[in-house]
Order: C-alpha cells, then structure tokens, then sequence
C-alpha cells in the first residue's frame, strides 16, 4: 500500500513511519514544516533503510493534495497534521479551526476527488472532557472544553457523516492517551518549537540544563500523591497502533469505528519524575505550583476494545518511555553543539 502521512514530520507520523515501513508498507510524507524539521524524515530513512519522499505543503491546499495522491500511488491517508497546544487553542482558535477542521475537510475533499477513502485520524482522549467515570471506554460521553478539543470533536463528528454518507469510506479514529519517549535509536522523538506544554518534553529540557525548573501542576488533587495521573503511552506502541488500525478498517466492514490507544494504566506526575531520575541517573529539580486551570485528576484508557478488535497491547513501560526520551534528548543536544 502508497500510504500518505500529513503531518508526516512530526513526533507521532515519523515513529508511525518507521512502523508502517518496516511492515512492508510504501510510505509518503506530506508537511508545510510549521512544528517539525525534514531531517526528521531523512532520519526514518536512515532507519528503516527505505528513502521516504517529504512533500512540503499544507493540507488546506486541495490541489497539492490531490497530485500527492495521484503521483505518489497513495491508497490511503494516515491524518496527523494539526495543532495541538490546548493554551494557544483559546488564544487564536481561528488558526484552530482552519488548520484542524478546514485542513481536514480539504484533504477528505482531495481523497474523495481522487478516489481513495481510506483514512486513519488521528484524535486525542481530550474528546472525553471530565471523565465521568474510569477507565476511559470508547462510548464514554464526549465533549471539550477548549477549541483545541472542539476541533478533534467536530473532525470525529464530520468523518463519522462521510462514512454514513458513502459506506466506500473505511475511517479509523484512533484517540491518543498521552504519547511519550522516542525511538530506540535515539534519532527520532518530540523535540516541539518553542516551550513545551507537555510534561516528557519539560522534564527532558529540565534534565539537559535547557530549562531550569518544572513547574508541577498541583498537588491536592483526589490520587494517591496529590500529582495529576496520566496515561502515557510509548510513542512506538502507538505507531504500532496505527499499523493494526490500517489493517483492521482495510479488511473489516464497517466504514467508521473509533479505538481508544493507550496502555490503560495511570501514572503521576511525580511518579514519572522518580523514574526519569532513578533511570537516567539525572536530577529533575521541581517545584509545585497551582493547578493548570482545565486539568483533570486522572485519566486513563480502557484498551478491551483496541485489543479485542485491533490485536493491539502497548507493551512498554514507563522505564523505555523515560530512557528513550532522555537518549533522544542527549542526541538532539549533541548534535546540536
Ligand atoms: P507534531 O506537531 O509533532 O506533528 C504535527 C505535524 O503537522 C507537524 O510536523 C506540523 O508541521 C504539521 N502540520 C501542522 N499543520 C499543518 C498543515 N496545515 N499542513 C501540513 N502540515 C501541517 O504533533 P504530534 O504530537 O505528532 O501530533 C500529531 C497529531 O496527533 C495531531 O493531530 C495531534 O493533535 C494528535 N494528538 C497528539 C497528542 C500528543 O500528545 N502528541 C495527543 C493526542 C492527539
Ligand atoms: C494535554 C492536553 C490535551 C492533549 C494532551 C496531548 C491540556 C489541558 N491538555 O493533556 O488536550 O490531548 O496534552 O497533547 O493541556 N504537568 C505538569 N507540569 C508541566 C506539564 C504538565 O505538572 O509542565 C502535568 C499536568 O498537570 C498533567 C500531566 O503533567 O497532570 C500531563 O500533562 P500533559 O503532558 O500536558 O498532558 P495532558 O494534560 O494530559
């Protein structure tokens, strides 16, 4: 399968490339490089062996789309390009909106023109807004509470009337719990513009002198420490959760179906300091702070459904999710003196 990624040089979309490419899949990377850098492709390259070609353009331009997938043979779209930083979401929720809804809406445009209506998109446990109870399952009311939220809920919503509409559709909507660590090699992981809003990434640039201190999120809330707990999930688990996604809407009936990826277990934020520190042999000086206003106590997946359906089970632990994304971090530093 010609299989195209948006988004394609970014954190998720390159680990899902070395996975899709190592099943055997041809792999097409589309991105405008607004979050990410194509030596990031050169190096899925590098690892998987197989040259992977980077398209430099934007998903609200239908026309690039289009001769995208008429040159590159593409069967189906992997969807993975978008913003994603919630705070930025309720200052310029314009930029939201037409990135993340109008983006979308332009691709499944360009697909449907070109015949090819096999789509893989990428949400996020967000949708779930206030857990009203947990672990998390995929008929879990949804809702959000910030335009970054609305737009995985509006995209999910639109996606879910194409596949009524025209049954030919195959769409999978997998949503993320909390994606962390990097490939093994160390050449691939997050490395965002900017500050981090995520927790991994902070803790990495605290660890590296990049960042003096993290700011720990409140410490009064109802878990067992006080410290939010969270789902995270090995980032090269959830590419693997990509390749059985594909194959799962390839050769399944139904034209529409939602997965939860997660591990379906909870992690503190001091907890995931402890490990980076025992595992790394670094210090992570901290200090708590208020709440981050919109955080929830805790949020977790059930994954009965990804494993019964998709044959899917993340498989690290919090150990390879804190070693890899300190590997990656020292490389990234290195290579950059
Ligand atoms: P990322 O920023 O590393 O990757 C997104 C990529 O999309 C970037 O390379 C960026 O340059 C590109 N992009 C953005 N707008 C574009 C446009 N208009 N045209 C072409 N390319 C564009 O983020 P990521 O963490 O890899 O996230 C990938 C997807 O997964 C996003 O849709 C995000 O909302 C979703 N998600 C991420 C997380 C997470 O914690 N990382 C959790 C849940 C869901
Ligand atoms: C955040 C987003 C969510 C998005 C997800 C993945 C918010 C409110 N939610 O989720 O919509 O889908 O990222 O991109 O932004 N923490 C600290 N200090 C930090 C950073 C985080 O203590 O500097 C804590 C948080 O309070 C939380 C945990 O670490 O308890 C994880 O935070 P983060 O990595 O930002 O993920 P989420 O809040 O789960």
């Amino acid at each position: 399968m010609g299989i195209l990624l948006t988004g394609g040089a970014g954190y998720i979309a390159s680990h899902t490339a070395v996975a899709l490419a190592s099943a055997g899949h041809r792999v097409v990377c589309l991105d405008n490089l607004l979050n990410s850098r194509a030596e990031m492709v050169e190096r899925v390259g590098d690892i998987t062996g197989q040259a992977i070609p980077l398209i430099l353009a934007d998903i609200r331009d239908t026309d690039a789309l289009q001769q995208a997938i008429r040159d590159h043979g593409i069967t189906a779209v992997i969807h993975f390009a978008g913003l994603k930083a919630v705070g930025e979401s309720v200052a310029w929720p314009i930029a939201y909106y037409d990135n993340n809804v109008r983006g979308t809406l332009s691709l499944v445009e360009a697909m449907a023109v070109c015949n090819v209506k096999t789509l893989v998109f990428s949400s996020s446990a967000t949708v779930y807004g206030l857990p009203l109870y947990l672990p998390l399952d995929e008929s879990h009311p949804t809702s959000a509470t910030n335009p970054y939220g609305r737009t995985k809920l509006m995209v999910e919503e639109m996606l879910a009337d194409i596949a009524h509409a025209d049954p030919d559709w195959r769409i999978a909507v997998l949503r993320y719990f909390n994606p962390v660590g990097a490939h093994p090699s160390g050449l691939i992981g997050e490395d965002p513009h900017g500050t981090p809003n995520n927790l991994m990434p902070y803790i990495s640039r605290v660890a590296s002198g990049r960042l003096q201190e993290l700011s720990v999120y409140g410490d009064d809330y109802e878990t067992a420490d006080g410290t939010g707990v969270r789902d995270y999930i090995h980032v090269t688990d959830l590419a693997q959760g990509h390749v059985a996604g594909l194959r799962a809407i390839g050769t399944g009936d139904r034209p529409f179906a939602i997965w939860n990826l997660g591990t379906g277990r909870g992690h503190s934020v001091l907890e995931v300091i402890a490990a980076f520190e025992r595992v790394n042999g670094v210090s992570v000086p901290y200090r708590i702070v208020a709440r981050r206003p919109g955080d929830v106590a805790a949020c977790y997946a059930s994954v009965d459904k990804a494993r019964s359906e998709l044959g899917f089970e993340a498989s690290l632990g919090l150990q390879e999710m804190v070693g890899s994304a300190w590997r990656f971090e020292r490389m990234l530093r290195a290579s950059n003196t």
